[in-house]
């Protein structure tokens, strides 16, 4: 009896270490992305040597830019745009801000130089992955 009864405080204590545990994960990684968000505004340089770097249009640059990129990107020879292409992995969503994306970020990891994420200054790096759905964002290309 008494034993079972010990036995029933070490699951709840089990129990509330786990939740416990859990709980500082949670706020683990939560500080980390934080932290990361700051890195990126303050030490460009420091978020680029975690090598999580992503590049990516900014958000208000005109269709007519975008289009201008992506035709710029696609016409070098080592890009291979088939993805952003009816049927590639990401076609879906065919939003030309997606599209557009998806190349400068690949024009991007050829040699990832804080230059080649500039595109007259249409783009920005950031340093959550993009991906989504099908569509996998490169981090190194070739
Ligand atoms: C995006 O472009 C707008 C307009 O040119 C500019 O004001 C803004 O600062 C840019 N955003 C980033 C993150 O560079
Ligand atoms: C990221 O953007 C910042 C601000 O524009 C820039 O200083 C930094 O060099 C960029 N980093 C990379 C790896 O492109």
């Amino acid at each position: 009896m008494r034993s079972s009864k010990s036995l029933m405080m070490m699951n709840k204590l089990s129990l509330f270490m786990l939740v416990a545990t859990l709980i500082w994960i949670g706020g683990t990684n939560y500080d980390d992305h934080v932290m990361a968000a700051a890195d990126s505004t303050m030490d460009g340089e420091a978020a680029a040597a975690e090598s999580n770097i992503w590049c990516v249009a900014n958000y208000s640059t005109s269709d007519q830019a975008l289009n201008d990129i992506i035709q710029y990107v696609c016409g070098q020879s080592q890009m291979d745009c088939s993805p952003i292409k009816p049927g590639g992995s990401c076609y879906e969503p065919n939003i030309l801000y997606r599209h557009a994306s998806f190349v400068m970020n690949r024009y991007y990891q050829v040699n990832r130089q804080p230059h080649e994420c500039d595109f007259s200054g249409h783009a920005v790096n950031i340093t959550w992955d993009p991906s989504c759905g099908s569509c996998y964002y490169d981090r190194k290309y070739k």
